[in-house]
């Protein structure tokens, strides 16, 4: 059902005139035509009435149920459950999705419509066979096996691009504020579709809790943001020189054995970098069926995109040309990273908890022994 026609259906409009005044308040949608607002007994049949068996994910903003439509195509349905105050009301909310769906690139995930229901709010994305990048890495060898080198990266030059083109393309640009793995999926050709952009926009300006609604693992926060809420596209360039290190090295931002404790990605590749042994983060399920060249450039990216200074970090299309190696990072100086050491006690929002836990890399210096021995 298209936009133009269940509209009322939807929102229980009065006249055919209310329709036409809410689309004349729509910016010029480009590809409405690709657009449904569902009715939600559409979605209820579609999702088996939201039935468990359907459920495929839990995230900061809601339920994600598998719904299969009647025209035969395969959605994942994202049930919102932020607090009605904070939300956007009705017609703001619509507006907002349209201008969402109208960005399309092939690594974006395809926005296809939304619902509103009362005080409920849903969205309805393309369905993305291979899950999530968090899947893969929280899966253990048996899944990073699959994730060969070649996949890896299509995957970092895959989110490259989708992020370049929502902070360089987009105008007005956008800021993702929630790069992490479980908001890249992977479709049937494990092709990366970054998801979740522009959620922010359907928050109601200055909501209280806004940070905490959008901003995930705290692993991913550039120091900057976690100290001063301060949101840049330099905040997103630090997320996805962390999400960098994930890919190349199958561990995840924070990791915990007995034997180390807590341990951080970014302090690890840090190390690794001084130490001039860079390729001892490459994870180990690759053997050393990777090119030795390309692992050590990527690994210099990321660690670039990671620089506690948010003004040395690269663009994101800076950091997608020295990824295809079209600029020669080698000529790049890098300095420490920064990142923030102890994620459990932190608040957002609170200054002063804050600036006890931010820590530089370069003060937290990991004994050697913490370091498997070099190859
Ligand atoms: N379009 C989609 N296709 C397939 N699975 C999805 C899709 N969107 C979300 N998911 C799954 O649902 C989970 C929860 O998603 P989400 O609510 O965005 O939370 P988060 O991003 O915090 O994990 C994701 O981790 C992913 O496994
Ligand atoms: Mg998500």
């Amino acid at each position: 059902m298209k936009f133009n026609s269940c509209f009322s259906k939807c929102f229980s409009l009065p006249s055919e005139t209310a329709i036409i005044d809410i689309r004349k308040e729509e910016p010029e949608p480009g590809n409405d035509q690709n657009f449904t607002v569902f009715s939600y007994s559409e979605l209820k049949v579609a999702t088996h009435g939201f039935s468990a068996s359907n459920k495929i994910g839990e995230g900061a903003f809601g339920s994600v149920y598998k719904g299969l439509l009647t025209n035969g195509s395969i959605v994942a349905v994202k049930m919102l459950s932020i607090e009605l105050e904070s939300m956007r009301g009705e017609r703001e909310f619509v507006s907002e999705i349209t201008t969402l769906t109208n960005l399309e690139h092939e690594n974006l995930v395809t926005l296809v419509g939304c619902c509103v229901e009362g005080a409920k709010r849903f969205l309805v994305y393309n369905y993305m066979e291979n899950n999530s990048l968090a899947q893969v890495l929280l899966g253990g060898e048996q899944n990073r096996i699959k994730l060969r080198w070649g996949a890896r990266g299509r995957i970092l030059l895959g989110v490259a691009r989708g992020l370049a083109y929502l902070h360089e393309e987009v105008k007005p640009h956008i800021v993702h504020r929630d790069i992490k793995a479980s908001n890249i999926l992977l479709d049937q050709n494990l092709i990366p579709k970054v998801s979740d952009f522009g959620l922010s926009r359907i928050l109601r300006d200055n909501a209280s809790h806004i940070s905490t609604h959008v901003a995930g693992t705290l692993g991913y926060l550039a120091p900057e943001y976690a100290i001063s809420g301060r949101l840049t596209r330099k905040t997103d360039v630090y997320s996805f020189g962390v999400l960098l290190l994930e890919i190349i090295s199958g561990q995840t931002v924070v990791n915990f054995d007995l034997e180390h404790g807590e341990h951080y990605l970014v302090q690890k590749a840090w190390d690794l970098y001084r130490a001039n042994r860079l390729l001892q983060l490459v994870d180990p399920v690759l053997g050393m069926n990777y090119p030795e060249e390309d692992a050590v450039r990527y690994i210099k990216v990321g660690l670039l995109c990671v620089q506690e200074t948010a003004r040395f970090r690269p663009e994101m299309s800076t950091a997608l040309k020295m990824l295809t190696n079209e600029i020669d990072i080698g000529v790049v100086q890098i300095s420490q990273p920064g990142l923030v050491a102890d994620l459990m006690n932190i608040k957002l929002g609170h200054k002063t908890t804050f600036r006890s836990h931010y820590t530089k890399a370069s003060n937290m210096e990991s004994t050697p022994s913490s370091l498997s021995s070099c190859s």
